[in-house]
């Protein structure tokens, strides 16, 4: 399961910019995961974030 640690994330958007299909930004201006989805973007989204916020 794709997860996005909020207390990790700084919001830089990055992963959003990557994987669109997966990750949107929520009301507060961190990372989600709109969709879990098999996605090879999902893997440079993951060695893109600079704090390591996103697992799988
Ligand atoms: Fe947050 Fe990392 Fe994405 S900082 S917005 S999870 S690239």
């Amino acid at each position: 399961m794709i997860k996005v640690n909020p207390e990790k994330c700084i919001g830089c958007g990055l992963c959003v910019s990557i994987c669109s299909e997966v990750f949107e930004m929520n009301s507060e201006g961190k990372s989600k995961v709109k969709k879990q989805k098999d996605s090879p973007c999902v893997k440079e989204a993951i060695e893109s974030c600079p704090v390591n916020a996103i697992e799988n």
